[in-house]
C-alpha cells in the first residue's frame, strides 16, 4: 500500500488527560479485522466526560485494563463503509451507517476507523451525516435507559433531569413517543425549547427545588447526578425507579422504589428502533454546532464549560 492509502489525519492522544492531550495529525489508517467495516468518518459527535472515563484510555470499561495508547476519541460514528471483513456479509462498500463504537476501542475523531459490523446500522435516510452522529449514543442512552432498565409504561409519569442536553434532549423526546407524560428539569433559558421536545411541564433548576413542585413520578430519568440525583427519591411513587447516567444511586429509602445507573451499550436493535423513531417524525438529534476535525480539542473543552443545547458534532469530511 502506499505510503497516502496506508494514513489518515486523526485525533489522538498520546498520554491520558484532557483536551489538551489531543493532537491533530497523522496516524496509521486501521485495517478491519474479520469482523469489522473500515467507516469513512463522514462525521463523529462528543460527550461530556469522554476524556475522563476509563474505557476511553484503557482496554476495560472500569480502568482496571492496560493502557491503550495512542487512542482516538468520539465514539459517535456516522459515515459510509469502505471495506468489509471477511466475515462480514450485512454491510458493504457505499453503505452509510451509523452507530456507538466500542468504548474500549478506537473511535470516529479520524478519516477512517475500523467498527464491529454488528454494532452499526443503516444511517436513518432523513438525517444527515452530522444528525446521524448526534443521534447514536444519547439516543440509545435514553432507549436503553427507559426501556430496557426502567420498563417504561404509557401513561408513566416521567421526570427528566438535564433535559436539555444531548441525553436529556433524547430522554423527552422517546418517553413522549413511548407513552409517558414528562416533566422535565433545565435552565429557564431552555425552557421553551425542552417544552417543544414534548415535555408537558419545564421546571427551573436554577430557580426552585423540583422536589416542591412534583411527587408520584413512576421513572426519574438522571443526567445530572450529585445533589440532583440524591434528592430525586422523594419525589417517586411507589414502586418507582431512579435510573442515573451519572452514577450509581445510594440505597433507596424506601423498599418500594429501586435505583441503577447504567453505561450505554453499542446496540443495533437500538440503532433501529431510533431510526423508526426518526423517520415517523417523533425523534429529532439536536446538534448546537459542528467543528471541523482539527478543532477537536477545543471542542471538548467547549464541553465543559458553555453552554449548549443537544451536541457538538465534529465535521470530518
Ligand atoms: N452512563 C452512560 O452510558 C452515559 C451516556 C452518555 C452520557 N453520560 C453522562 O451523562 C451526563 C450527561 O451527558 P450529556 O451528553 O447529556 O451532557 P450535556 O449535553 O452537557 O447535558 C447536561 C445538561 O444538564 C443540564 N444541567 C446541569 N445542571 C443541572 C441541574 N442541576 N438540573 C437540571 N439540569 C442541569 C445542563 O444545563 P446547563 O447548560 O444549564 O448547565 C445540560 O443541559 C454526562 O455526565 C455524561 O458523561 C453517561
Amino acid at each position: 500500500m502506499d505510503t497516502e492509502l496506508a494514513t489518515m489525519r486523526a485525533v489522538r492522544g498520546h498520554r491520558r488527560g484532557g483536551p489538551e492531550r489531543l493532537k491533530y495529525e497523522v496516524a496509521p489508517r486501521p485495517a478491519p479485522a474479520a469482523d469489522e467495516v473500515l467507516v469513512a468518518v463522514r462525521s463523529a459527535a462528543i460527550t461530556s466526560g469522554e476524556l475522563a472515563w476509563d474505557a476511553t484510555w484503557t482496554n476495560s470499561l472500569d480502568g482496571t485494563g492496560s493502557l491503550r495508547l495512542p487512542i482516538v476519541p468520539a465514539k459517535e460514528v456516522s459515515g459510509q463503509v469502505v471495506e468489509a471483513g471477511s466475515a462480514v456479509h450485512d454491510l458493504h462498500p457505499g453503505d452509510e451507517v451509523f452507530g456507538l463504537i466500542p468504548f474500549t476501542q478506537d473511535g470516529a475523531a479520524a478519516e477512517f476507523t475500523a467498527v464491529p459490523a454488528a454494532v452499526l446500522a443503516a444511517k436513518p435516510p432523513s438525517l444527515d451525516h452530522d444528525g446521524a452522529a448526534a443521534l447514536a449514543l444519547p439516543g440509545l442512552t435514553a432507549w436503553q435507559g427507559l426501556v430496557r432498565h426502567a420498563g417504561l409504561t404509557p401513561g408513566d409519569t416521567v421526570l427528566v433531569h438535564g433535559a436539555a442536553g444531548g441525553v436529556g434532549s433524547m430522554a423527552v423526546q422517546i418517553a413522549v413517543a413511548l407513552g409517558g407524560k414528562v416533566i422535565a428539569t433545565a435552565a429557564g433559558q431552555d425552557a421553551e425549547f425542552v417544552r417543544a421536545l414534548g415535555a408537558e411541564r419545564v421546571i427551573d433548576y436554577t430557580a426552585q427545588p423540583f422536589e416542591d413542585a412534583v411527587a408520584d413520578v413512576g421513572v426519574v430519568f438522571d443526567a445530572v447526578g450529585g445533589d440532583t440525583q440524591a434528592r430525586s427519591w422523594h419525589v417517586l411513587r411507589s414502586g418507582g425507579t431512579l435510573v442515573s447516567i451519572v452514577s450509581p444511586p445510594g440505597p433507596s429509602p424506601s423498599p418500594d422504589t429501586h435505583g441503577v445507573f447504567f453505561v450505554v451499550e453499542p446496540d443495533r436493535a437500538g440503532l433501529i428502533a431510533l431510526s423508526e423513531l426518526v423517520e415517523s417524525g417523533r425523534l429529532t438529534p439536536y446538534v448546537d454546532r459542528v467543528v471541523p476535525l482539527q478543532d477537536t480539542a477545543g471542542a471538548y473543552a467547549a464541553l465543559e464549560r458553555e453552554h449548549r443545547r443537544g451536541k457538538i458534532v465534529l465535521r470530518v469530511s
